[in-house]
């Protein structure tokens, strides 16, 4: 795992923005605003502001499933005709990872994909999600060598520096992140200038015939360019990738 030290490099107060996280005992410090945040587990909870009322619900809810996740979507994916391995073959594809990448995944749930990713290429890997149910399971599924950082937060304030990272992933939750329009904004602050954010997501026949998934992603800022946009597994998930242009 990647030390806590290591990890603050990337840090900043989801309260006032500042950039300067310390380290002070089981604790994050905002050495700007004062703010505190607690570390447990060895992961730190920088869960402020937004979430608002029906995303406590599936917070409750992923609180509770993390621990049969895996599990249960492993046979919902044989059940619609695909696999999590070819899921995860495609994404990593479409991430174009390369070695010294320091890579995002927002909702990362039990860290499957960084578990993936972290064996197939060396680099530096940041999951973040809400539910600290999820995230305790990702200490089952990740090697204890790989250079992967754990934070609780909210996708729509990420506690993390502007432009810092070179791959941002959303995979398998717009569709549950209660501000979309702020998560994909927040994505794109964090994202390097030329660098790739990458969304999939599960769809619904009524998902697509509304347009749904199009006006999502629509609602995106100016500087994330589409770069394609294709549906796998006989459509049930979409993946779209986005370069953010230099403005
Ligand atoms: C279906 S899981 C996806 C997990 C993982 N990306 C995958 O593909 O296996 C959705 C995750 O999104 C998280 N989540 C939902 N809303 C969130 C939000 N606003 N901020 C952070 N995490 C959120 C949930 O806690 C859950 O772990």
């Amino acid at each position: 795992m990647l030390a806590l030290k290591d990890l603050t490099l990337f840090l900043q107060c989801p309260k006032c923005g500042h950039a300067n996280l310390s380290l002070s005992g089981s604790s994050l410090k905002c050495t700007h605003c004062g703010s505190v945040y607690r570390i447990v587990q060895g992961i730190p909870d920088l869960r402020v502001g937004f979430y608002g009322c029906r995303p406590t619900l599936w917070k409750l809810f992923y609180d509770a499933y993390g621990r049969f996740y895996d599990i249960l979507e492993d046979a919902f994916a044989s059940k619609v005709g695909f696999s999590e391995k070819l899921l995860r073959l495609e994404i990593v594809k479409a991430m174009e990872l390369e070695g010294n990448n320091v890579v995002l995944e927002i909702c990362t749930g039990t860290c499957r994909n960084l578990a993936y990713f972290s064996k197939l290429v060396d680099g530096t890997y940041i999951g973040l999600d809400a539910s600290p149910g999820m995230l305790r399971q990702c200490f089952k599924n990740l090697e204890e060598n790989a250079r992967v950082g754990l934070v609780l937060g909210f996708a729509e304030n990420l506690p993390f520096k502007d432009e810092i990272f070179d791959r941002v992933l959303i995979g398998g939750c717009l569709g549950h992140i209660a501000l979309k329009k702020r998560a994909l904004e927040e994505a794109c602050r964090v994202l390097k200038p030329g660098k790739t954010l990458i969304v999939y997501d599960q769809t619904t026949y009524l998902d697509r015939i509304s347009g749904k998934v199009y006006k999502t992603l629509e609602n995106r800022p100016s500087e994330l360019v589409l770069k394609s946009f294709r549906y796998l597994f006989r459509r049930h998930i979409y993946t779209a990738k986005f370069t953010k242009v230099i403005s």
